[in-house]
């Protein structure tokens, strides 16, 4: 694994960190110089996330497969897939900033097609991205958590998780799957101060959407009620306030950003 910047450091466990300019100390904000671990740092919503959780003063590391993470995030190599890699992710996290207790998992892919033309492989791409890798990535951040019996843990789903959505058989499963693993996780855990939430996007202006032709994105505008998709933005919004003071007793929720389309679901 090598990062694509001259700025890198072998970490522990074999994971190359990216310095890129930070995070050097505790900013002050709400996040007091917590650590905080966003996946899928390197575009889209993890890209804004991270940066939001940064200038809230968080410490925060981001993993990226490829590109870069934002200046002032801690960059770490990993493939949320491969177990190894994520355990050597949190080595290389825990030995520059400390244990992670903020954990944002929203590395996510989709395969959309009919069932009938759906493949074993968009079935299991999809399924083992977006529901096993955050498997792996709360598993391994749960044991730190555990540890200093304090923890916030964000897992970004979709609104099609509740709502269905023709095409997206395997993506819709895979977010449905985030809230029974959210609200487990939030029963497990609750006892050790470790609160567990589900961030619901709804259409959001990122790559997964670019490719949507104007009659679709039209359509999807038709039935939101603020009628515009939404931003990165907004939904980073959404996570910084759970991993913030004003999260501290939210915990098995599922928060829709979605500009009411899915209604509270
Ligand atoms: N955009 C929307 O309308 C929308 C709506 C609802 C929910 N969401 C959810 O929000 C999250 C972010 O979506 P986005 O719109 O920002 O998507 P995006 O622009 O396509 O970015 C996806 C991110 O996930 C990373 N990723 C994908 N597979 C990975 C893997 N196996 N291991 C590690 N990282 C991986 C990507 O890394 P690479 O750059 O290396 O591929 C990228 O950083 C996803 O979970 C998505 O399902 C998005």
């Amino acid at each position: 694994m090598v990062t694509e910047t001259p700025e890198t450091t072998a970490g522990p466990g074999g994971a190359d960190t990216q310095s890129n300019g930070g995070p050097t100390g505790a900013v002050p904000g709400p996040g007091g110089g917590r650590v905080a671990l966003v996946t899928g740092a390197n575009r889209g919503i993890g890209r804004v996330i991270a940066q939001r959780l940064a200038a809230d003063g968080f410490r925060v590391a981001g993993t990226h497969r490829s590109g870069d993470v934002p200046a002032g995030v801690l960059g770490v190599r990993a493939d949320v897939t491969d177990v190894e890699q994520v355990d050597a992710a949190y080595k290389a996290v825990e030995a520059e900033l400390g244990p992670v207790e903020v954990l944002v998992a929203n590395a996510g892919v989709t395969r959309d097609t009919l069932i009938m033309r759906m493949s074993e492989e968009d079935w299991d791409t999809v399924l083992e991205t977006n529901l096993t890798g955050t498997f792996h990535v709360v598993k391994r951040a749960a044991r730190g958590m555990v540890r200093a019996r304090s923890g916030r843990i964000v897992l970004i789903s979709s609104v099609v998780g509740q709502l269905g959505s023709a095409g997206q058989v395997n993506y819709a499963t895979s977010k449905a799957g985030l809230v029974g693993m959210a609200r487990s996780l939030a029963r497990e855990l609750g006892g050790r101060g470790i609160t567990a939430n589900v961030v619901a996007p709804g259409f959001i202006e990122t790559d997964m959407t670019a490719d949507l032709d104007e009659k679709t994105v039209a359509g999807y505008q038709a039935q939101i009620p603020l009628g515009r998709m939404g931003t990165s933005d907004d939904v980073a919004a959404a996570v910084t306030f759970l991993a913030g003071p004003g999260g501290a007793y939210v915990s098995g929720a599922v928060i829709p950003v979605d500009g009411g389309l899915g209604m509270g679901h």
